[in-house]
């Protein structure tokens, strides 16, 4: 079968268009026939090995996977022994390690059946963003029905998923991103719009999703009503050995001394979570927009895409 494999850190020349085994389903395994794979930053921090101290568990010199990519939507084509969740031919979404292939292995905690409403490009687009929204809003944020909700980079792969959930929780939403993406976050149900390319961030906010991760700790507090919340998710600002979690570890090391309560957010995969988003997505109130769709040899070509071209929504790769 056909991969996107990679044998150093490195540009996306690093990466291969390859033929490799086919995976074959150890116990308590699932192996997936891809239909699409989303993209997303961790994508090109897999890639390059940055910051280095992710390296301390991506493998030192090399990554340990050699197979790139980390969501997916696709069909069942084999269980394991002791897998009865599910059977071939299911339609199933989630985190998949080597995702930017034909075939791959997968557990099934880390799997949901897909919603029905959905395409593959778009289930494929939900697993990693979804999961940092809702955990970033409703687990780290505690937000709660009429709340004034900021979300910084409401444009981008996270932001746009955040701006749905909150509204679903009954928040109050205030996004920003830059101007050519407010009519879409208008659209996807926040009450107002800042484009931070020409105007300055201004109200008072119980919580603020900070997904952008660009901005002084102290500019974005003077956002938060006094007992506010921020959440910071992302970044990609900082040096090469601590990248944007330089920030994030400053504000958990703040916040038992102030009374806003400053969190950083650090999602892995859980089975409640993708339930959760599973859930919300089969209801209606959670639909990623697609900025653009990739061919599976053209992926090298996607992960340059996300990080220079400030995408609105999500980037997937369509494999079949
Ligand atoms: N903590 C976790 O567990 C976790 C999980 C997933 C992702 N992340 C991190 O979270 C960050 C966002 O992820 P993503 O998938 O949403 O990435 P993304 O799709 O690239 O979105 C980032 C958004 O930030 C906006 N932005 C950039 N500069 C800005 C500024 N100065 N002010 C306001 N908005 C600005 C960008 O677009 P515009 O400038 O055009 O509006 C873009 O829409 C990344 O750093 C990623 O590594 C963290």
């Amino acid at each position: 079968m056909k991969a996107i494999t990679q044998d150093a850190y490195g540009t996306t020349e690093t990466l291969s268009y390859s033929d490799v085994p086919m995976p074959v389903a150890g116990s308590g395994e699932v192996v997936i026939r891809i239909k699409a794979a989303g993209v997303d930053p961790s994508a090109w921090h897999l890639m390059t090995g940055l910051p280095l101290v992710g390296r301390l568990a991506l493998g030192l010199r090399r990554p340990k996977i050699r197979i790139r990519g980390w969501d997916a939507a696709g069909v069942v084509d084999s269980v394991g022994a002791g897998v009865t969740r599910f059977a071939p031919g299911d339609e199933v979404f989630g985190t998949v390690p080597g995702s930017f292939a034909e075939f791959a292995c997968a557990a099934p905690d880390r799997l949901q059946h897909k919603p029905v409403g959905l395409t593959f490009e778009q289930a494929a687009a939900l697993p990693t963003s979804g999961m940092t929204a809702l955990a970033g809003l409703r687990d780290a944020g505690h937000i709660q029905p009429g709340q004034q909700v900021l979300i910084i980079g409401a444009g981008g792969g996270v932001g746009h998923l955040a701006v749905q959930i909150a509204r679903h929780f009954g928040a109050h939403v205030t996004g920003v991103c830059s101007g050519s993406k407010t009519a879409m976050v208008q659209a996807l149900g926040a009450d107002r719009v800042i484009d931070y390319t020409r105007e300055t961030i201004t109200g008072s906010y119980d919580l603020i999703l900070d997904m952008a991760g660009n901005r002084p700790l102290s500019e974005v507090r003077a956002l938060l009503t006094p007992t506010g919340t921020l959440v910071l998710g992302g970044g990609e600002n900082g040096g090469r050995w601590m990248g944007g979690t330089d920030r994030s570890l400053r504000a958990t090391v703040l916040s038992p001394f102030t009374r806003h309560r400053l969190r950083a957010l650090l999602v892995l995969p859980k089975p409640e979570t993708l339930t959760a988003v599973a859930e919300l997505a089969a209801s209606g109130a959670l639909v990623p927009t697609l900025d653009r769709t990739f061919a599976l040899p053209d992926t090298p070509a996607a992960i340059d895409y996300l990080a220079t071209h400030h995408p609105a929504g999500k980037v997937v790769i369509a494999v079949a």
